[in-house]
Parts: C-alpha cells; sequence; structure tokens
C-alpha cells in the first residue's frame, strides 16, 4: 500500500534580506492552519493554466520539479502590495529562504489581493485586479493566433513561465522580460537586430531591498566595438563593471574562482552565440540546476545556491571592507581628507540637506557625497523604496533621540584621516 505524503509549507519575508524564509512540515492525513504565513497562496492548481482559467491571489502554479512557484507575494512583507512573482524555493531545509527570481508588475503594485492572472478568450495573458487595473503580459505577439482555446501557460522547470499555442509554440515567456535574476538558460544580449527596432535584453537591480521597481543597476552585453564581447554592468547607463574579453571559454577578468562556491561543485558553462537576429550570452550549470545571478540594488552581482546568495562575484563596493573586484571601473578619488569609504550604521546626524528627486537612488547619494568633502553621511530619504537623498554632517545634539530611533546612515569613515592628523599633531 501506497503511504499519500502531503507536503505542507508555510513561509513569511525575512525583513532584512527581501528573501522568504519558510517552514515545511512534512504531514501524514494532518492538516496544520497557517494562514497568516503564507506569501503565495496555499491553494496550488499545478504548473499550468489555460484559458479561460484564472489563478486568485491566495492561489499558485508550482512547477513540477516543485523548485519554482508563481504567484501573489507582498514587498515589503506585510505591506498591501501586491506583485505576481515566481518564487524559488528551497526544498530540502526547511528553514532555508526563498528568493524571488522574477517579477511581472515591479512598477505596478497591485494594491490588494483581489488580483487575478488569467488567460482571456482572445488569449490575452493578463492581471487584473477589482479596481480596473488590467496588465497584460503578452502584448502583440499572441494576435492572429490561430486555436487560442488550446493556449497555455505554463511554469516549466526552468523557472520560465512559458505561454504556448496549442502547437507548442513559444507566444510568450518570462524568460524574455528578465528582472534582478539570471536564471539557467536565459538569453542577455540583443534580439530583433533585423527589425530595425533591436530589443536589448538585460538584469535590472530592483531599487531597494524590498522595492522590486526599477533601481540604478544593469547588467548585459556590450556593442562590442572590436568584435569582442563581455558582460557589462552599468550604473544609470555607466560602466561601472566588465568583465573582460570573451574568449570563447570565459571571461578575461572573472576567473574560475570568482565563479567557485565552497558548497559544491558548480562548474559554470557559459556560451556566446550569434547570428543575424540575434546576439546573447547564456550559462549552465552541469551539476547544479539550484544556481542562479542575482544582481542587487547596491550594485553587488551575487551568485546564488537556492536562495543563499552569500557570494559576490562583482563587488565595486569597498565600503563593507570588501574587495574590490577585478573589472571596476572606480570614480575618480574626491581627495577629501577623510576618504571615500563610507561604512552602514546606525547614528545621530544632523542633517543639513534633503534632495526629495524620486529618481535618485541610494548609489546617487553616495556619489553626491562622495564628492562634497563637507558631506559626511548620506542616507536614503524613503527608505522602503530607496529613492531620494539626506545628507548629514555634524552630530546631532538635539536631548530627544534615542538610539533606538537612529536611522541607518552611511557615515563617511575617518578612521585614517584621523590617524593622519594625530601624527601631525606628534610632530
Ligand atoms: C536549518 O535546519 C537544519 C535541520 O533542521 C539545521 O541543522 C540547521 O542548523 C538550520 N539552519 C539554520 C540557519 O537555522
Ligand atoms: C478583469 O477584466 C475583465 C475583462 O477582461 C473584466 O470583465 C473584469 O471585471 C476585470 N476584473 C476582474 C476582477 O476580473
Ligand atoms: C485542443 O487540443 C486537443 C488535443 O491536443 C485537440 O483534440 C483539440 O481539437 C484542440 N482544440 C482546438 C480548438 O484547437
Ligand atoms: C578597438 O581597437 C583599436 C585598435 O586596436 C583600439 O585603439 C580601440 O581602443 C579599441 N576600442 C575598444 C572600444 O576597445
Ligand atoms: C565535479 O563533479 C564532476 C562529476 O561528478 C567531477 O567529474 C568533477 O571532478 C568535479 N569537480 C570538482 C572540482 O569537484
Ligand atoms: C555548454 O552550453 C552550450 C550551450 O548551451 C552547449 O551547447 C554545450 O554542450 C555545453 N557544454 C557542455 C560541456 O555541456
Ligand atoms: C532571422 O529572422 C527572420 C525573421 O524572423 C527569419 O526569417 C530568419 O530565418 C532568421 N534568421 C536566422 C538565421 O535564424
Ligand atoms: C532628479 O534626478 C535626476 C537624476 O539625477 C535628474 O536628471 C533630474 O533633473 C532631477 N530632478 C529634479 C527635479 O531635480
Ligand atoms: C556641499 O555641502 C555644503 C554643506 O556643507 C553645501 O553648502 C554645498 O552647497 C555643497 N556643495 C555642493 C557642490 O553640493
Ligand atoms: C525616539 O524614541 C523614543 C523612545 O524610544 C521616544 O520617546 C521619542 O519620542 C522618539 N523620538 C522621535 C523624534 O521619534
Ligand atoms: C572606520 O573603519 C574602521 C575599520 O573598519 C573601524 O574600526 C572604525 O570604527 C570606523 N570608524 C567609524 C567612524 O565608523
Amino acid at each position: 500500500m501506497e503511504t499519500k505524503v502531503l507536503h505542507f509549507r508555510f513561509t513569511w519575508i525575512e525583513h532584512s534580506t527581501r528573501t522568504m524564509k519558510r517552514c515545511s512540515v512534512v504531514l501524514h492525513w494532518l492538516v496544520v492552519s497557517c494562514w497568516l504565513f503564507f506569501p503565495l497562496g496555499v491553494s496550488s492548481l499545478a504548473d499550468t493554466l489555460g484559458v479561460g482559467q484564472e489563478m486568485k491571489d491566495w492561489e499558485h502554479l508550482e512547477s513540477s520539479n516543485v523548485q519554482f512557484q508563481l504567484g501573489f507575494f507582498s514587498s515589503p512583507s506585510g505591506s498591501t502590495n501586491r506583485y505576481l512573482g515566481i518564487l524559488a524555493q528551497e526544498f530540502y531545509y526547511p528553514n532555508e529562504t526563498y528568493e524571488v527570481v522574477w517579477v511581472a508588475n515591479a512598477a505596478n503594485p497591485l494594491t490588494d489581493s483581489s488580483g487575478v492572472l488569467k488567460i482571456t478568450q482572445e488569449g490575452t495573458l493578463m492581471i487584473n485586479d477589482s479596481r480596473g487595473i488590467s496588465i497584460t503580459l503578452n502584448s502583440e505577439k499572441y494576435l492572429g493566433m490561430p486555436s487560442i482555446n488550446n493556449m497555455s501557460a505554463r511554469l516549466d522547470d526552468s523557472g520560465n513561465f512559458v505561454l504556448r499555442s496549442s502547437g507548442g509554440n513559444i507566444l510568450w515567456q518570462s524568460f524574455d522580460h528578465p528582472s534582478n535574476v539570471w536564471l539557467q538558460g536565459m538569453k542577455l544580449g540583443l534580439f530583433d537586430l533585423k527589425s530595425g527596432k533591436p530589443q536589448h535584453r538585460f538584469l535590472t537591480s530592483w531599487s531597494s531591498l524590498e522595492d522590486p521597481d526599477t533601481g540604478d543597476f544593469t547588467l548585459g552585453i556590450d556593442e562590442n566595438q572590436n568584435n569582442t564581447k563581455q558582460l557589462v554592468v552599468w550604473k544609470r547607463g555607466v560602466v561601472y563593471w566588465s568583465s573582460g574579453f570573451w574568449n570563447g571559454y570565459n571571461f578575461n577578468l572573472l576567473s574560475e574562482h570568482d565563479l567557485s562556491y565552497d558548497l559544491g561543485n558548480f562548474s559554470l558553462n557559459f556560451s556566446y552565440f550569434s547570428n543575424e537576429n540575434e546576439s546573447y550570452f547564456t550559462y549552465n550549470s552541469f551539476y547544479q540546476s539550484n544556481i542562479w545571478f542575482r544582481l542587487d540594488s547596491s550594485g553587488v552581482l551575487y551568485l546564488c545556491h537556492y536562495s543563499s546568495c552569500d557570494k559576490a562575484v562583482v563587488n565595486c563596493n569597498p565600503d563593507q571592507g570588501d574587495t574590490v573586484s577585478t573589472g571596476c571601473v572606480m570614480p575618480k578619488p574626491s581627495k577629501c581628507i577623510d576618504g571615500d569609504v563610507f561604512k552602514e550604521t546606525r547614528q545621530l546626524m544632523k542633517p543639513y540637506l534633503y534632495l526629495p528627486n524620486s529618481s535618485l537612488g541610494l548609489s546617487d547619494c553616495k556619489e553626491i557625497c562622495r564628492t562634497n568633502c563637507s558631506c559626511e553621511a548620506y542616507a536614503s530619504l524613503n527608505p522602503s523604496d530607496g529613492s531620494g537623498c539626506i545628507f548629514y554632517q555634524g552630530l546631532y545634539e538635539g536631548p530627544k533621540y534615542t538610539w533606538s530611533n537612529a536611522s541607518v546612515l552611511y557615515v563617511r569613515n575617518n578612521t585614517l584621516a584621523g590617524s593622519v592628523l594625530a601624527l601631525i599633531i606628534q610632530q
């Protein structure tokens, strides 16, 4: 006789890392209620959505290898912002984290749980909600497709959400619309080259830890002026890091060590493909399916294993004492006596300038502060979405504040300058 095993999971969003933790309980014919903690709906619709079917806010699709789920989630945790996204799940360790690997409506969150994902009778893959908001995912390509009735959208084992015609042709896929995660098999590069409207497909960082809206950094391939190609991270369109030239097997400035991982045998196989219509990089790993790259909101590119993203492949930010990666394009030093290194800390300081400009991200704030030697610290004006700047000079002297309401500041670290001064005084 077969024993039926129910896999039961609940999840919550870990505030500091944006990834989602979950606990998985394997139960034999037992049901426990933990509704409050589900970031994705408990009710699973297998891996495929058909024409006329709706996936409600509390439901989700699950890839057949149970590594990925597609559903609505909140970010920040507990907020009413609802996003449709794909989450990668850690299957073996109950306390491991979830990672958001794709977001459908990063710039247009729904604001309640009335959202549904569906394929209409006309063949439109869309999200809409009770307030009349509707977001179409598959514009253009599906038009005029025959036998719409047999269209279906499936969450594949690769983490790709794919709308196919009844004949199996791909009409739309999430891999063509990357968020901040580069999954295996996803292609980054230039497409539709002959169309007159070439598409540059790249990763785009989130604007802050918890806001999936467009951030400051992008990762893609450069325009290879000398018939060379390389991976490049741009900060607001300006080259921030490059991988060095591709020699057919690997990149000049990206060593095997940069891409190795303590936990396992990764062996990443990058490949470049080019014809008259498209040119792109993709990669796969022979031994591990659960790895991917994530470009985070501060421009650090992580290699992730399941949901733990603790291997920085690219880090051009020396602020936390990390070694700067080969290939970083460092800005011109400011020559400020206190140096250009900022440390994240909680401190009470006197603000002297507010820039409520919503298109400024934290990395812009840093650049403005770094180059003004009067500026001792900077911070985000709106930490939740990482927009706007505050600049500080001098310690706060008022009586009313306590340590607990000190906010996160990035303070110019004057250790070096201090020791230089001490030397001068001694002489
Ligand atoms: C996760 O759970 C496993 C087994 O229950 C345990 O050995 C491990 O220490 C836990 N890890 C963390 C980070 O809590
Ligand atoms: C979604 O769009 C359809 C039209 O396709 C509309 O009839 C419906 O009221 C909208 N709202 C919901 C919640 O389905
Ligand atoms: C849908 O697919 C099934 C099985 O592939 C086929 O029998 C049916 O005729 C198709 N219907 C339409 C409208 O294409
Ligand atoms: C292209 O090659 C020429 C000659 O070798 C060199 O001067 C130029 O800097 C190269 N351009 C780029 C973008 O590497
Ligand atoms: C990685 O795994 C493959 C296949 O199991 C093995 O042949 C190879 O030697 C391993 N490499 C390392 C560095 O462990
Ligand atoms: C590396 O990836 C390319 C493209 O996906 C593939 O054609 C090739 O067979 C892979 N190499 C190995 C050794 O698997
Ligand atoms: C390029 O695209 C055109 C139009 O889609 C297609 O006809 C042609 O076969 C493609 N070329 C290659 C090499 O795939
Ligand atoms: C806001 O910041 C952006 C980017 O630095 C800049 O282009 C724009 O002019 C600023 N807008 C205002 C109103 O200052
Ligand atoms: C630098 O900061 C000071 C405040 O200490 C401010 O008065 C000045 O305008 C700033 N300079 C620039 C170029 O932003
Ligand atoms: C700071 O926190 C303390 C208690 O933690 C509170 O009494 C005080 O009002 C707070 N000040 C501000 C400005 O929020
Ligand atoms: C500056 O950095 C050093 C080394 O990390 C640290 O010991 C020191 O406390 C920092 N100073 C400030 C003001 O944060």
